[in-house]
């Protein structure tokens, strides 16, 4: 009877999302994944999240709009291959783990504990954002259904020298001449971009996403130019990473998140 009712509630639901079309689950539920769509997209300043973040990016930076792009580093349906088995890490990881690694190298900042009130409000929204698809558990990667797609052309015949004359007609008057960002577009390098340790600090990762995601909603660039660019980008310097540079202390890893009920 309880069942019956829950379910209908649910299905009826009236509050639909712009972006996905997905239900949202109702009261503190739903109030958690609204939470974590805002942090997704305002990490640099959200109150919850600006501490540990060590640059001028937010997620959305890179997972475009704040994941519900269907190619740019999409969040869509990738709840599903956890928990899988991380080449990087060498252990099986979830999707906490894999979401508040992104903390310590693409926003060249500190893994915010485990359980916290932040890790849940994202992994809640990015899970909200697979809700209703078959969970697969990726044997091999982290990576879910929707990831970039690798570039077919070999990643060593990437031109500099042709990439920086690509940057300087499409994407200079967003990104700044020397990568230093503008009202338009976050920094592409230096002291407020991802650190060497993130996956686009890798020319070929870094081009196959630029092949889907940029310039900025009319993604054109051929795969020679998508990886010409990314080198020229990527030969300028950006934070080393440093692993004990970005891990919390350790009563910081994680913490036990229950709520106690009032006495
Ligand atoms: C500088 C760019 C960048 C920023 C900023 C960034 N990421 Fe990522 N992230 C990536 C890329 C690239 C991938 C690999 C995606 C792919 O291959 O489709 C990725 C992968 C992921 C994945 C795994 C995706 C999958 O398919 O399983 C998660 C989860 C994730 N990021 C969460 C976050 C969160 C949360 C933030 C903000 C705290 C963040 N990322 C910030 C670039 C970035
Ligand atoms: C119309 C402005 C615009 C143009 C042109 C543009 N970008 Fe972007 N780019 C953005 C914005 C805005 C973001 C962040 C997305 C967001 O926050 O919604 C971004 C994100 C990025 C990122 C990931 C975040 C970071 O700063 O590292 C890279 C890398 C990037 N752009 C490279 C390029 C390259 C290379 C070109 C040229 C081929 C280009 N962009 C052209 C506006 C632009």
């Amino acid at each position: 009877m309880l069942f019956v009712f829950a379910l209908s509630t649910w299905a009826e639901s009236p509050k639909q999302t712009e972006t996905s079309g997905r239900s949202m689950p109702q009261g503190p539920l739903g109030d958690v994944v609204r939470l974590g769509q805002t942090i997704v997209n305002e990490t640099g300043t959200h109150p919850l999240s600006k501490s540990y973040v060590g640059n001028a990016l937010s997620c959305r930076s890179c997972h475009l709009n704040g994941g519900t792009h269907p190619k740019a580093a999409s969040f869509l349906n990738i709840a599903t291959p956890y928990p899988a088995w991380s080449p990087r890490e060498q252990r099986v990881i979830t999707l906490e783990d894999r979401a508040l690694n992104c903390f310590m190298r693409s926003m060249n900042g500190t893994r915010p504990p485990n359980g916290s009130e932040v890790s849940v409000a994202i992994t809640t929204y990015i899970t909200w954002l697979s809700k209703g698809e078959a969970m697969g558990m990726n044997p091999s990667r982290p990576l879910g259904p929707n990831h970039v797609q690798p570039l077919t052309i070999d990643p060593s015949t990437a031109d500099r020298e042709r990439g920086e004359t690509l940057y300087a007609d499409h994407c200079a008057h967003c990104h700044g001449d020397a990568g230093e960002g503008s009202d338009d577009g976050p920094p592409v390098w230096g002291d407020e971009s991802y650190n060497d340790g993130a996956g686009l600090a890798r020319n070929a990762k870094l081009a196959s996403w630029l092949k889907v995601a940029m310039p900025l909603d009319d993604p054109y660039l051929t795969e020679q130019q998508s990886l010409d660019v990314a080198a020229y980008i990527n030969s300028h310097s950006r934070p080393k990473f440093i692993l004990e540079e970005h891990l919390p202390t350790p009563d910081r890893m994680g913490e036990y998140n229950g709520q106690e009920p009032p006495k």
